[in-house]
């Protein structure tokens, strides 16, 4: 059974996914089942890395979420609207989708599970956190049993990039932005990322999970790396210490009406050397889920760029081909995304 697959944007991530789409040999059987319909992009005569089925391409988004041959809507444009639109039409089209879109889940996501929840659609969005790192599945599924006190991690790999760097080779901050930027692991604008707006987006979506509730992003103290430079990282070498940008969702307990007291942060934190997180370097990305029973659990592996990413994303893909094989294309929401588990969290 084939099922189709409509890309919004063709980017770093885009390429990334239509580069797996369309070589599908040696990979999951179910992948040679994925037709790549549409594209949109905004500039059609852009050179691109990657070979698209002819008449493919197009440049109105429409055309890719309204197709009727497009089953699964996968969103890689970034950005908030239009990308928050596509999403809710092609939701309520009865088509599930894909986002790779941190920015508009940690703001949106609560009306978009809604949206899902009623329509009976997935919404799944492996690719939002910690680039190529299964961590989504996992906080909502497998770690489902525990009761999280804290989840902490380097979760944007820009900036992970750029310290490794300073602290490496005392390299200048704007030039490794700029190595970064080329490597294509930062945002359209970088703002998001050096000044830490990318991973409190993210604490605020593996918060909502770990807590089952909806994170204020606005709420989130939000610290970034943009007023470090290699001086501040050779200090810290020398007193035995390694910065790094640290996302932090703590549990310091309920309210009387039994909603979860959250501490949400992003910071520069000095970490000593022997700390798990001191030795995460360049792009890669860890978060570190400490819960009861479980105890510590570490999560590691490349935070960003088109080939991790891409990664995820085909993974929540396959993940939707596969219960349509099964039950059909409208097999009911992911029941732990469903807006009804949420519950109030207050900062
Ligand atoms: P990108 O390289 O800037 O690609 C964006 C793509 O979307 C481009 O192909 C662009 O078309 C297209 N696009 C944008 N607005 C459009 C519009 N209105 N209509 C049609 N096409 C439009 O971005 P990216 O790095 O791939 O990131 C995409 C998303 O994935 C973002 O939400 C980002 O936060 C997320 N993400 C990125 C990474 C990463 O490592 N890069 C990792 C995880 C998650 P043109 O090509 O014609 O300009
Ligand atoms: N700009 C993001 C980062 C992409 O550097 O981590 C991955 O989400």
């Amino acid at each position: 059974m084939t099922i189709g697959v409509g890309l919004l944007g063709l980017g770093t991530v885009g390429a990334g996914v239509a580069s797996i789409l369309t070589n599908p040999q040696g990979r999951h059987p179910m992948v040679a089942d994925l037709a790549l319909r549409r594209v949109a992009v905004r500039d059609p005569q852009r050179s691109r890395p990657v070979s698209l089925p002819p008449g493919s391409l197009v440049t109105d988004p429409l055309l890719v979420v309204d197709d009727p041959a497009v089953e699964i809507v996968v969103e890689v444009m970034g950005g908030l609207e239009p990308a928050r639109t596509l999403i809710l039409r092609a939701i309520s089209a009865g088509k599930s989708v894909v986002t790779a879109n941190k920015a508009v889940i940690a703001r949106h996501g609560e009306e978009i599970a809604a949206a899902a929840a009623e329509r009976g659609v997935y919404v799944l969005i492996e690719a939002a956190v910690g680039g190529g790192i299964p961590i989504i599945e996992p906080l909502k599924q497998s770690l489902g049993g525990n009761r999280i006190r804290r989840v902490s991690g380097i979760i944007n790999g820009t900036t992970n990039y750029i310290l490794s760097r300073m602290a490496d080779d005392g390299a200048g901050y704007g030039e490794v932005l700029a190595e970064a930027q080329a490597l294509g692991y930062a945002e359209a604008d970088p703002a998001a990322d050096v000044e830490g707006g990318d991973a409190a987006d993210k604490i605020a979506i593996l918060a909502g999970l770990a807590y089952g509730g909806t994170i204020s992003r606005a709420s989130i103290a939000t610290e970034g790396i943009d007023r470090l430079d290699a001086r501040d990282v050779a200090y810290a070498a020398k007193l035995g210490f390694v910065v790094k940008l640290l996302a932090v969702a703590e549990h310091m307990g309920d309210d009387a009406e039994g909603g979860a007291l959250l501490d949400v942060r992003v910071n520069p934190t000095l970490l000593p050397k022997p700390h798990p997180l001191a030795g995460v370097n360049g792009v890669n990305n860890a978060i570190l889920v400490e819960g009861d029973p479980v105890g510590q659990v570490m999560f590691y592996g490349p935070g960003a760029g088109a080939g991790p990413t891409a990664s995820a994303v085909v993974a929540d893909i396959l993940n939707i081909a596969g219960i349509h094989r099964v039950s059909g294309p409208q097999a009911g929401l992911d029941p732990l995304l469903a807006a009804s588990r949420w519950r109030r969290c207050s900062l």
